[in-house]
């Protein structure tokens, strides 16, 4: 197969020779000349060119999700449906707009069409972000209107029926995997894109092609492209893979997919970890939820990724897969050095498995940015503490952005076991801290202010643990009162 095919407003389109690397949005307004969708920032953050994408739900209907243009590859989209706001008001403005008109919800309109896309998904889509105002909005920055009219226009929304696009999709399904090469006239180079459809193929696929880049949500990797320029050859797509988007639960684990989404995780890690649901829910925007994948933030190795040191410190492990045979390794000894996993050519992470109880711990996440949504952390601590009696039993204390990678604190994890839960020991394991870490100063944080602040996370889990009474944390969306919107 060498051409991308897929529905786009309704209307099958097919895109032949196309760079795999090319962006959605590059190809909606470059293309195709659907230039309603705008681009802003180009790095998934201000949400202006956010469409609608849609797959089968497994149960006969389509499930949409908003989705940030400017970091999807075109490939990524093959036999799904893509919505733009051109899908939307033709003739007469779809109610969304209509709302966003009649509560002056618009000024230069540059954020605008972006806006009105994730209300639609919001009004449309049970994943596509139902979830409150300000975390749907999250992903849409704009600069001149400001939120209180764009808020009013969303509380007058009604949710509406989404599209049924099932049956195209089906018609569009490819029964074979998608393998596109694409000569780059300028480097000269072959790029090629591979989507395998199961574990099995994937797996003999990268083996032969292990100088390839595993691609799954593209959150990370858009941004290679569109921000740093990298020459990317092979490419792969896990995306088709079923078999890695499941979430199953064996013997005291999950086992959470490498291609599962954090949408589709949240619910489940929620229930299990309230705070490690709560700082899901700041990690990223909505579409970045809606893209991203936890395995791909494990593999990416960013010494400032959230989820690892959230899972670190709950003891999970990560399952690795290479042809036929696999490891499983604890999480933490994945992460070798600063850019350094310990990952062999060809093998990938197949998903990752994560304890379903703590017997009785303690479990907090602390995520600290300069912005409480859409931002990636200054640091990042997690705590999974257990007393006993007023007496530390166990202890894994984990961050990250306070080394080359996310790291437990085994000199902080050696001060509190075996000693009593009070002030004094706290105060000898935040001591303890400047043992396990030297951390950097950058545009997020100073080497400073990151001690200090990683020591008032470990501060404040007593705190919490002693004074539950306490108001300590910032409280997550709630629903706008309409005066107050219109204020
Ligand atoms: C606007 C914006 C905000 C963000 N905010 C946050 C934030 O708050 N916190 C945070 O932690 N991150 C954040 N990120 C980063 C990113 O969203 C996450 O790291 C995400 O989890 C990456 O997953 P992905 O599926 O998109 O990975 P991709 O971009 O597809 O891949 C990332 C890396 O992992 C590799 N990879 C992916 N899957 C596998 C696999 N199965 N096996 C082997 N290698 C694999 C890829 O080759 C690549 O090197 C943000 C990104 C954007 C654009
Ligand atoms: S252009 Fe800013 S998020 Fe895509
Ligand atoms: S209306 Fe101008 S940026 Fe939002």
């Amino acid at each position: 197969m060498d051409a991308v095919r897929f529905l786009l407003n309704g209307e099958v389109v097919e895109a032949r020779s196309v760079d795999p690397t090319r962006t959605l949005l590059e190809h909606l307004r470059g293309d195709l000349r659907r230039t309603g969708t705008k681009e802003g920032c180009a790095e998934g953050d201000c949400g202006s060119c956010t469409v609608l994408v849609g797959e089968l739900d497994g149960q006969g209907g389509t499930a949409w999700r908003a989705v940030n243009s400017c970091i999807q590859f075109v490939p990524m989209v093959d036999g799904k449906a893509v919505i733009t706001v051109e899908g939307l008001g033709q003739a007469t403005p779809h109610p969304v707009q209509a709302a966003m008109v009649e509560h002056h919800g618009s000024q230069c309109g540059f954020c605008t069409p972006g806006i009105v896309m994730s209300l639609y998904g919001r009004a449309v889509a049970a994943k596509g972000g139902d979830g409150p105002i300000d975390e749907v909005l999250a992903g849409n920055l704009c600069r001149c209107t400001g939120y209180g009219p764009i808020i009013a226009a969303a509380q007058a929304i009604t949710p509406e029926a989404a599209p049924d696009v099932a049956d195209t999709l089906m018609d569009l399904r490819r029964d074979e995997a998608l393998s596109l090469d694409y000569v780059d006239p300028i480097a000269g180079v072959t790029r090629r894109w591979f989507a395998p459809l199961d574990a099995d193929e994937l797996a003999r696929t990268y083996e032969a092609h292990q100088d390839a880049v595993i691609v799954a949500g593209a959150t990370d990797i858009g941004l290679w492209v569109t921000k740093l320029r990298k020459p990317l050859g092979t490419l792969i797509d896990i995306g088709r893979v079923d078999a890695l988007k499941a979430i199953t639960r064996e013997d005291g684990w999950l086992r959470i997919g490498a291609g599962v989404r954090y949408v589709d995780a949240l619910d489940t890690l929620s229930e299990l970890y309230p705070d490690l649901g709560a700082m899901m829910r700041r990690l990223g925007s909505t579409q970045v939820r809606n893209s991203g994948t936890i395995g791909g933030n494990i593999a990416n190795g960013s010494p400032i990724g959230d989820m690892p040191p959230a899972l670190i410190a709950l003891g999970a492990e990560l399952v690795l897969r290479k042809g036929d045979a696999r490891r499983t390794i604890p999480l933490e000894d994945f992460f070798v050095a600063y850019g350094r996993q310990d990952r062999a050519p060809g093998e990938f992470v197949e998903a990752v498995r994560v304890p379903t109880g703590l017997g009785g711990a303690m479990f907090k996440v602390f995520k600290l940015s300069k912005r409480f949504d859409q931002d990636i952390s200054a640091v990042c601590g997690a705590f999974n503490i257990t007393i006993v009696d007023e007496v530390v039993t166990a202890a894994r204390v984990a961050y990250g952005g306070m080394a080359g990678t996310p790291k437990r604190a085994v000199g902080c994890e050696a001060a509190l076991v075996g000693q009593l839960w009070n002030r004094t020991t706290i105060h000898a394991a935040v001591e303890a801290l400047a043992g396990d870490f030297t951390p950097l100063s950058d545009a997020r944080a100073s080497a400073a202010y990151r001690t200090l602040t990683a020591g008032n996370m470990l501060r404040k889990v007593f705190i919490e643990s002693a004074r539950p009474d306490l108001e300590t944390r910032v409280p997550e969306a709630a629903p706008h009162a309409p005066e107050a919107a219109n204020a």
